[in-house]
Formats: C-alpha cells, sequence, structure tokens
C-alpha cells in the first residue's frame, strides 16, 4: 500500500531541481505513436503514469527504453490500436492516445475513462471533434471503436470548454489530416504549447498553440525529433508551498516563472517573498500565512486546479478566513475531511471552500485519495505538529518524482514505508 511518515515542524531550506512536467510528457510520449521513425524525449520524469504511458506503447509493438531520464521511442513496428482495459484504467488520461492512433493507423479501440477520483472525467468533447475530423465512433460496452475509413480531414472546431485533453487530441490528429484545422477556445496550458513545439519539431504545422486559437495545418507524415519536456509548474508550486508553511527559504532551480504567476501572486499576496530569475525562483517566508484572496481555479492562465489543494493547506494555516472555489473537476475537495482531521477548520458548500485558518495543525492518519490532494497532506504533514502518515501514496507517486527525497534534502523529516 505504502505510505509516508512525516515529523513536522521543521523549517524546510536549500534547493531542488524542478522535474520535467508530467502533464507535458504524457501527451508527447503518446504522440510519438503518430511519428514515423526514432523519438528522443529528455526531461521524462520517473512516475507511475509514465510507465503507463510506455505501457501502452510497447502494447502497440512500439519500442520505448529510458535511460536516465531520457526516453526513447521507436514506433517502426507500431499496428494494432487497441488498448486493452487493464492499461487504460491504469491512467486516465490514456484517453490522450485516441488522436496519436487515428492519425497512425486510421482507427483505435479503447474503454471509455469513466469516472475518477476526482470527477466523471466525460470525453465528450473529444468525441465530437473527431467526428467532425471524419472519424466514425461506436460505443460497445464500454469500449470505444474509432475508425477514419476516408482517413483524417481537416475541420473547424470550436470547443465549448478549453479542454487540456481534447485540444491535445484535436492537435496531434489534425498534424496529418488532409486540409488545415482551425481550433477555437482551445486550452492554452503551457504544455499545450510544449506538445506543439515537439509536434512541429516532427515536421507538423501548428500556429498559434498556447492561445485561444490554434490553426494546423496537414502534413503527409510526422518524422521523429528529440525534444525536452518543460518543467513541471505543479510540482514547483507544491515546493513553494512547503516552504511558506514552514517558514522556510527555497531556491528552486530549473523552472519557468512566468508559467506560474497565478500561484507566485497567491503566495505573495499571503505574506512571503518571491524572488524571480531566469529560469529559478526563491521563496522566502519568515511568518505565518496571511489569509488569502478568493481562489478561483480556471483554465490557464487562471489559479490551476492542480494547485488548489497545496493552496487549501496554505489557507488552513494562515491567520484568517479563505475561500477556495473549485470550478474545474466536481469531486475535488475530498481532501478537506483529511485535513480536518488534522484539526485544520474548513467547510464545504457545493463547490466552495471556507477555509478558517488556525495557527497550528496536528499530526494524524490520513488517506491520499488523488495525486494532488495526497501530495497536499505531505505539506500539511511539513507544517504540522508531531507525527503524520500519509496512506496510499500510490496516488501521489503517479505525478511527483522522489518526492521524499527532495523534501528530506531541503531539511523535513519524512520517510517511506512498504
Ligand atoms: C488535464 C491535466 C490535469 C488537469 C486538467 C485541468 C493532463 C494529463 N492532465 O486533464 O492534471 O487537472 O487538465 O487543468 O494533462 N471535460 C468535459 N468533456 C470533455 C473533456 C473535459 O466535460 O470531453 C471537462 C472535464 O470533466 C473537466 C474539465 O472539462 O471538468 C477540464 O478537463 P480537461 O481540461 O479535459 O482535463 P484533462 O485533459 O483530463
Amino acid at each position: 500500500m505504502g505510505q509516508f511518515i512525516i515529523q513536522g515542524g521543521q523549517r524546510l531550506q536549500g534547493e531542488v531541481t524542478v522535474q520535467g512536467a508530467k502533464n507535458s510528457a504524457l501527451p508527447i510520449l503518446a504522440a510519438t505513436a503518430a511519428v514515423r521513425g526514432t523519438c528522443v524525449i529528455h526531461n521524462c520524469p520517473r512516475l507511475t503514469d509514465v510507465d503507463a504511458t510506455l505501457d501502452i506503447l510497447r502494447c502497440l509493438h512500439c519500442d520505448a527504453r529510458r535511460e536516465g531520464e531520457t526516453i526513447t521511442i521507436n514506433t517502426a513496428g507500431i499496428c494494432g490500436g487497441a488498448i486493452p482495459d487493464s492499461l487504460m484504467r491504469e491512467m486516465r488520461s490514456s484517453i490522450i492516445f485516441l488522436g496519436p492512433l487515428l492519425s497512425a493507423l486510421g482507427r483505435a479501440e479503447m474503454s471509455s475513462p469513466g469516472g475518477c477520483e476526482i470527477g466523471q472525467r466525460p470525453i465528450d468533447l473529444h468525441i465530437a471533434a473527431m467526428r467532425a475530423m471524419g472519424v466514425q465512433i461506436q460505443e460497445d460496452g464500454g469500449r470505444l471503436h474509432c475508425h477514419a475509413p476516408e482517413g483524417l480531414r481537416g475541420a473547424r472546431i470550436a470547443l465549448s470548454f478549453p479542454s487540456v485533453g481534447a485540444t491535445e487530441n484535436i492537435m496531434i490528429a489534425a498534424t496529418t489530416a488532409k486540409g488545415s484545422t482551425t481550433l477555437t477556445n482551445a486550452a492554452r496550458e503551457p504544455e499545450i504549447a510544449d506538445l506543439a513545439a515537439f509536434l512541429n519539431r516532427c515536421g507538423a504545422r501548428i500556429h498559434g498553440a498556447g492561445e485561444g486559437t490554434v490553426l494546423i495545418e496537414g502534413v503527409s507524415a510526422l518524422t521523429g525529433t528529440d525534444h525536452t519536456v518543460i518543467p513541471d509548474r505543479i510540482a514547483a508550486a507544491t515546493f513553494l508551498t512547503a516552504a511558506a508553511i514552514t517558514r522556510g527559504d527555497v531556491l528552486l532551480r530549473r523552472c519557468v516563472p512566468e508559467h506560474m504567476d497565478a500561484m507566485i501572486a497567491l503566495l505573495e499576496q499571503g505574506g512571503t517573498r518571491v524572488h524571480r530569475q531566469k529560469d529559478e525562483l526563491r521563496l522566502t517566508a519568515y511568518s505565518r500565512p496571511r489569509r488569502l484572496p478568493t481562489v478561483r481555479t480556471m483554465p490557464y492562465p487562471g489559479f490551476p486546479t492542480d494547485a488548489q489543494a497545496a493552496a487549501m493547506v496554505l489557507a488552513a494555516v494562515a491567520d484568517g478566513t479563505s475561500l477556495i472555489i473549485e470550478n474545474i473537476f466536481e469531486n475535488r475537495l475530498k481532501h478537506v475531511a483529511e485535513l480536518g482531521r488534522m484539526g485544520a477548520h474548513i467547510r464545504v458548500e457545493g463547490h466552495v471552500a471556507i477555509v478558517d485558518g488556525v495557527a497550528q495543525l496536528t499530526g494524524s492518519q490520513v488517506d491520499a485519495c488523488d495525486l494532488r490532494a495526497g501530495a497536499a497532506l505531505v505539506l500539511a504533514g511539513l507544517a504540522a505538529q508531531g507525527e503524520t502518515t500519509v496512506r496510499h501514496i500510490r496516488h501521489v507517486d503517479r505525478g511527483c518524482q522522489h518526492f521524499e527525497a527532495d523534501l528530506a534534502a531541503l531539511g523535513a523529516k519524512i520517510r517511506r514505508e512498504a
């Protein structure tokens, strides 16, 4: 099962190098399925979600090897196109293989992701977009059978919500479609721009990725390249929060401060000092955080839903009452009950959490219910008095690379038990 044992109360101090972005690495690795030849992807974090993505590529008869943080994929043998249920269940975001498989093979078969820890995760936007691009889709017993008998064709697609995954699937499928695709109300996350940068190095013609309107001119084929994944802004935000709540002094190396404006603004408004340099951030905190201005999770460049649980820990120990409004996923406040076991005062009304900060959390036994909630409970343990046990840390391992080692190097007392 696995758990972290944390003795709270240590001030975090020192330097940490930020891992490669999970949410860039996953779609880029999936997109290699649409490429003919060999791709070399650097700065891929060691995460169970990355392992699950490689398992899917291998199941499609691609060769995938890791050496350190570099993964080499050779797609020469790609065939099949069906992803078994067992592999789909390993990782919800495996729907990101839909676009690459349709581009490479003209067909794809996979199960619908269904609900997960943080909400329903519908895929209606992905499906509607693929249909607009000429894909026939049938659902049978929870399996999606997708087939593009005349190949993919470019289309005008307007998303009703800027879904990250749908934007990625559309961009990948459109790269080798006949004609041009115009996508409006596209997601603008930095990971979208990173995926487009990778695809363009493979010969794709994508313009405007990272903005609301993306134009993709179809090309006949993509060829292998190398690419370095951008730093993980959510992991970076997690370490900054750890420093803020332990009145610490932490320098983040290899990050992109401009990807983190919303989180940095929040930390500054909470009373910490954040110093930006080119690809570094240093946070210094000397006193208890102040109450936070209302946090509303929004598509990028708004406040990221993936940093909401960490923000809640900051609010839980701040001086005063803060409001946190979760607008992206309907079931993403489960950590509230666990933080309550540690002495946090939080009420939930619908998708709003009203957080009355307390002077001190107390150590307790709590359960990680999803990736970001689990990481936030570890943060809470760092600030709490006494011992905290965070159970079910397999969720944390999906997204945080050697988390306990990095925290321990900053002075935290944390260990993993099997
Ligand atoms: C990605 C991230 C995840 C992050 C999320 C929002 C990856 C691997 N995961 O997930 O960490 O929390 O963006 O920033 O990059 N929706 C629909 N229909 C659809 C697709 C989405 O209604 O067809 C809804 C979802 O239920 C959710 C919202 O849109 O309420 C956002 O989802 P989306 O942006 O697609 O998130 P993911 O790509 O799944």
